[in-house]
């Protein structure tokens, strides 16, 4: 029997590709993107792969019930790969860039209710602060909530950014990226839900995997790098209980064997031929 794949970030589906060149034939991959788009077009790139693939539109979060519905549940291999698409950075419409004016949207599934304008225009300050410092890292998170309300209603990306501009005094400003980027990463997170999604998705991984199997996660920031190391740390332990304490009461058992004791990272030829991918950070994990 073929392996049992399961690529909960489909994006351009570079990645389903490579995996199913190497599974196939007799191996099956499940795909599942949020972003309805992504779906159609992965459909497309995939469809010489036949009856071996199987795309569909849903979150990870909901990987459990999508993997027993479509019947790919236990799976040999789980891949995560974070964060937003070059597509959906690249189109000024869907509104996560601040190089270009596009409407404050943000939502990786268009179909989904909250959008970044919501947020800005609707949120109190506190949290808007909250999730600029929270889920930007953003150290002005307080100055800028504040501009942010002020200048209400924000109506595109270049209004935020122009926000963000005004509330950090330039010589703040930081050098290795744009003045707007931890703004629009927390605005992001907080639209899609994405550290929601991540733990929820990761619990979900675990459940479907056979035991051998293995889950791979590609982060692109801390915030995600972190959940998945706390999720393999506490998984991979026999007992949880806190230090002190003299005897186990926790019952806690491990169900992962950590395979990347440190996260993998690209190489510098990697990173000349694709700049995005300096941040990538990837870690890899088996169920026992
Ligand atoms: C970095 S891209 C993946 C690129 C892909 N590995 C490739 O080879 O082209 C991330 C993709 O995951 C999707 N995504 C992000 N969060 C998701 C979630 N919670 N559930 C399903 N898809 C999600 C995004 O819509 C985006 O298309």
């Amino acid at each position: 029997m073929g392996a049992v794949a399961i690529d909960c970030t489909l994006g351009q589906a570079g990645h389903a590709r490579q995996i199913l060149e190497r599974i196939t034939p007799g191996g099956r991959l499940l795909g599942i993107d949020r972003d309805p788009s992504a779906v159609d077009a992965a459909r497309k790139t995939l469809a010489s792969f036949g009856d071996s693939v199987t795309v569909v539109h849903g979150r990870f979060s909901e990987l459990g019930a999508m993997a027993i519905d479509k019947g790919f549940s236990p799976a040999d291999l789980v891949l995560f790969d974070f964060g937003l698409s070059s597509n959906q950075v690249d189109d000024p419409k869907r509104g996560f860039s601040f190089r270009a004016e596009g409407p404050l949207d943000m939502r990786m599934d268009p179909g989904s209710k909250l959008t970044a304008a919501t947020i800005v225009n609707e949120y109190d300050p506190v949290q808007i602060e909250r999730i600029l410092r929270d889920y930007g890292e953003e150290r002005w998170s307080h100055r800028i909530a504040e501009f942010i309300v002020a200048r209400r209603p924000l109506r595109t990306t270049r209004d935020l950014a122009q926000a963000v501009e005004a509330a950090i005094p330039r010589r703040a400003w930081p050098r290795d990226i744009h003045v707007a980027t931890r703004t629009f990463q927390g605005v992001r997170i907080a639209v899609n839900d994405e550290l929601g999604e991540i733990e929820a998705g990761l619990r979900a991984a675990l459940s479907t995997l056979k035991p051998g199997g293995r889950m791979a996660t590609i982060s692109f920031h801390s915030l995600e790098d972190r959940l998945v190391k706390s999720f393999f740390n506490v998984e991979s332990k026999d007992c949880i209980c806190p230090p002190q304490q003299p005897v186990c009461t926790c019952g806690h058992r491990a169900t992962l064997r950590i395979v990347t004791r440190h996260p993998v990272r690209p190489s510098d030829h990697e990173v000349a031929a694709n700049p995005r991918a300096r941040s990538a950070r990837l870690r890899v994990a088996e169920k026992i």
